[in-house]
């Protein structure tokens, strides 16, 4: 059962205290035991209206240098899904080797799952703050977003997918040439439970200097 709209807090304003620390047993617990679902687990409800533009919110509380804000948020959720999808399916329609079938299941690409949030990395030319931690910055927020989902009761899943690299698709969906697409984070109602994915060896990872 996802927790109610006002389990999310107030955010501070600008100076006023805010935490460096915050101890939290719980949040430990979700870090270690997070899971993606397959797309074909998630089913309505999705978080929407102010919910979904309260996690996007909280999902955008991310380390950003310089205060750009290199990032923004395209919802794709209801109907809008259908339109989206019959965007992607005039990109491929004409496509060597496309047939109806492959039409068909790409005109249904956004309702594989109730809702998706696309996240576009969207740097600005900047003197002090690099291309590279711009995009970095945009990762940050589909993570966070998928952390917030979590916790406020729904699963989903960090994808791109071929339409992230696809020019034709960028512009379609409506993307400035600059930008990328860091994800698309599909979010809804778990139908089933998850189970532990083979992990990176990660002791083989850390080293020290
Ligand atoms: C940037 C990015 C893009 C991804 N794109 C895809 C994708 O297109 N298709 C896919 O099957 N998995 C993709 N994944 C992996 C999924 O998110 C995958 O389900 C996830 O890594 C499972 O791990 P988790 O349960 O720890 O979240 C992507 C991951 C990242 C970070």
């Amino acid at each position: 059962m996802p927790l109610p709209l006002s389990a999310i807090p107030a955010q501070p304003h600008d100076n006023e205290p805010a935490n460096a620390v915050r101890e939290s047993a719980e949040t430990l617990a979700l870090l270690a035991r997070r899971r993606s679902l397959k797309l074909m687990h998630l089913a309505a409800p999705a978080p929407g209206g102010e919910e979904l533009d309260a996690l996007i919110t909280l999902a955008a509380r991310v380390p950003d240098h310089g205060k750009i804000g290199p990032w923004r948020f395209v919802i794709i959720d209801g109907d809008a899904r259908g339109r989206a999808g019959a965007v992607l399916e005039k990109v491929i329609h004409s496509d060597e080797g496309v047939d109806d079938a492959r039409r068909e299941f790409i005109r249904g690409w956004f309702d594989r799952a109730p809702a998706c949030v696309m996240v576009v990395s969207s740097p600005r030319p900047n003197p002090k703050v690099p291309e590279w931690e711009q995009i970095l910055s945009a990762g940050a927020v589909c993570f966070n977003l998928l952390l917030a989902a979590h916790a406020m009761g729904y699963a989903g899943s960090w994808l791109t997918e071929w339409p992230a690299f696809d020019e034709r698709a960028r512009g379609a969906l409506g993307l400035a040439p600059e930008e990328r697409i860091a994800g698309f984070v599909y979010l809804g109602t778990p139908t089933q439970g998850a189970a532990e994915r083979v992990r990176a060896d990660v002791s083989s990872r850390i080293s020290r200097f």
